[in-house]
């Protein structure tokens, strides 16, 4: 575990037991006076250093570490954005069908936090141990009828290394689809150019992209109410630049994304952090007293919610940080009382999920991994705190891409606090889509598996919205009921990916 650390490691390692989202100076999602500073810093290769191959993949195979069900293909390595930025990648073939199955990517948030939290807590081919040993096959993994690629970004995140540039999603949106096209032309891969895309995403990624913002200028009119693409509409606007032969690419077939427990549109979501804090399906986390505190802070004319309109409003970054720093520390981090901000259920630490640390650097060089891994880089998130993105509105940008034919669930845990369901569904009622209406008619639904009930759901045309049962922040993490781990969230998530509304079983 962490605690096990040297005092100067921790220093540099944020404390996350089983979490994502950094705390700075005791504060989650704090920032810190010197943000800006890590910009260019470089993450350093520093095991069995290998010469880079820019715009290539490097690559082991079959290591037999994690996905040990007979004859399923898997790789990891690098895509080599450039000679100084490598992109840390591992591929699971589907366990099922891979030649016909889709393709799915997985993103862990933070920002700065490793992909191998998805892969090895939620729902990748195995899972950790409690005593972060070793792992077990998971029988409800995510590659059994997808095909699954996790993806450590931007440089410097997890096992990735190099010059750490990015500061904001359209930037990391920019590195990301380079490396899909890296990874696309290598012929181990480039059956998978054709297949269905989907996009998968967890707590902070899905976020607002700022295409002025490319300039890297900190200056506020660079962002001149020009709010770009996320993610996904970066694909899709990459892909319409193909077909209009403004840039020549391998087009990506997003078909689907899927968003949990994420922060899209803090103006929308943070008066749920007052409204789970003091009632929620488990027990009130604080006193009316600090729930009154929070009120007054959200309310006052100086406060949140002034500061979060400001920023949205077209604010600079030094707005938009400064609304990031006042709002963490005055309502997400005191509502979050004694407990853990990722499951309430349990008193802060949780040590579930259990760490990967100790785990996956006794397996580094046999999956060809050259960095020292790190659950969350700080380096990484003080740049993308130093431009306030956390703070920016990307339910716009939710809402385009659902307008444009990709499928989309939301889903959320309920007894996660730090992306709580509350503030999850104010975000998800204030969506203006083609499905606004149809959504708005829809009384919630029993979601069952197997006749478990395990949580509740509603369905518009193509977009879907889903509060699991007993689920923490890692939704896949856990069970309910007589389920087993995992079982609800891998059946949304095959519903989903057979472009299904959610149904109960
Ligand atoms: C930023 O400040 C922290 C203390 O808050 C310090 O530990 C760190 O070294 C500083 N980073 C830089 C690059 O100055
Ligand atoms: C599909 O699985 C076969 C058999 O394991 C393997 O040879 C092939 O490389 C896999 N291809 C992809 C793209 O997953
Ligand atoms: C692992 O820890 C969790 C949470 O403390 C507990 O619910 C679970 O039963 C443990 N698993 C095993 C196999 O002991
Ligand atoms: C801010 O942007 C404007 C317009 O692009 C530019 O003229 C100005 O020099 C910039 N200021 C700073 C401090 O970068
Ligand atoms: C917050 O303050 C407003 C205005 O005083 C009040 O109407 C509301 O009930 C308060 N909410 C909570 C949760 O205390
Ligand atoms: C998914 O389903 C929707 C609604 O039924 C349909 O319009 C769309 O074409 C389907 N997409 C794919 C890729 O089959």
């Amino acid at each position: 575990m962490l605690l096990a650390l040297l005092p100067a490691l921790l220093a540099a390692v944020p404390l996350v037991l089983g979490g994502q989202v950094p705390i700075v100076d005791g504060v989650y999602g704090g920032v810190r006076d010197n943000a800006s500073s890590s910009k260019g810093a470089v993450k350093l290769a520093d095991l069995s250093i290998a010469a880079t191959t820019p715009g290539k993949i490097r690559a082991v195979q079959n290591t037999g570490v994690c996905e040990t069900t007979p004859g399923v293909f898997s790789a990891s390595g690098y895509g080599d954005l450039t000679s100084t930025e490598s992109i840390f990648f591992w591929y699971f073939a589907a366990r099922n069908n891979n030649d016909t199955a889709p393709l799915s990517l997985w993103f862990n948030g933070g920002p700065g936090s490793s992909s191998m939290i998805g892969l090895f807590q939620e729902l990748g081919p195995c899972r950790i141990n409690n005593a972060s040993s070793a792992v077990t096959l998971n029988p409800n993994a995510w590659n059994t009828n997808s095909n699954l690629l996790f993806i450590d970004q931007p440089v410097g995140v997890g096992f990735s290394h190099g010059t750490m540039n990015v500061g904001t999603s359209e930037q990391a949106a920019s590195d990301v689809w380079n490396f899909l096209q890296i990874f696309l032309s290598d012929s181990r891969f480039s059956s998978l150019q054709s297949r269905d895309l989907a996009i998968w995403t967890e707590s902070w990624v899905f976020r607002k992209l700022h295409i002025e913002e490319l300039s890297e200028t900190d200056n506020a009119s660079s962002y001149g109410g020009h709010y770009g693409p996320t993610f996904a509409a970066y694909f899709l606007a990459q892909n319409a630049a193909i077909a209009a032969g403004s840039i020549s690419g391998i087009t990506l077939n997003l078909k689907t994304l899927g968003v949990g427990d994420g922060l899209t549109d803090p103006l929308s979501q943070y008066p749920g952090y007052i409204t789970y804090a003091g009632s929620n399906p488990y027990h009130a986390l604080v006193s009316a007293s600090t729930i009154s505190r929070a009120n007054t802070s959200w309310l006052s004319s100086t406060g949140c919610k002034e500061q979060i309109t400001a920023c949205n409003n077209g604010g600079s970054n030094s707005v938009c940080s400064k609304a990031q720093s006042f709002c963490n520390d005055n309502i997400l981090s005191p509502l979050a009382g004694n407990f853990d901000v990722y499951y309430v259920l349990a008193t802060n630490p949780d040590p579930y999920p259990p760490d990967l640390t100790s785990y996956l650097r006794s397996i580094q060089t046999k999956i060809g991994a050259e960095s020292t891994w790190q659950e969350t880089n700080d380096q990484v998130y003080d740049n993308f705190a130093a431009t306030g993105d956390w703070m920016r509105n990307s339910r716009p940008d939710l809402e385009s891409v659902i307008n444009a034919g990709v499928r989309v669930v939301v889903y959320d845990g309920d007894a996660d606090y730090i992306l709580n369901f509350n503030g999850v569904e104010a975000m998800v009622n204030n969506l203006d889509m083609k499905f606004t209406s149809i959504l708005q008619a829809q009384a919630f639904q029993s979601y069952t598996v197997g006749g478990q009930v395990t949580g509740q759901f509603k369905n518009a045309g193509t977009f879907s919205y889903i509060r699991i049962y007993g689920a923490g922040h890692e939704v896949p993490a856990y069970k309910f009921g007589s389920l087993a781990y995992g079982q609800a969230a891998l059946q949304m998530f095959e519903q989903i990916m057979a472009n299904q509304s959610l149904s109960a079983t």
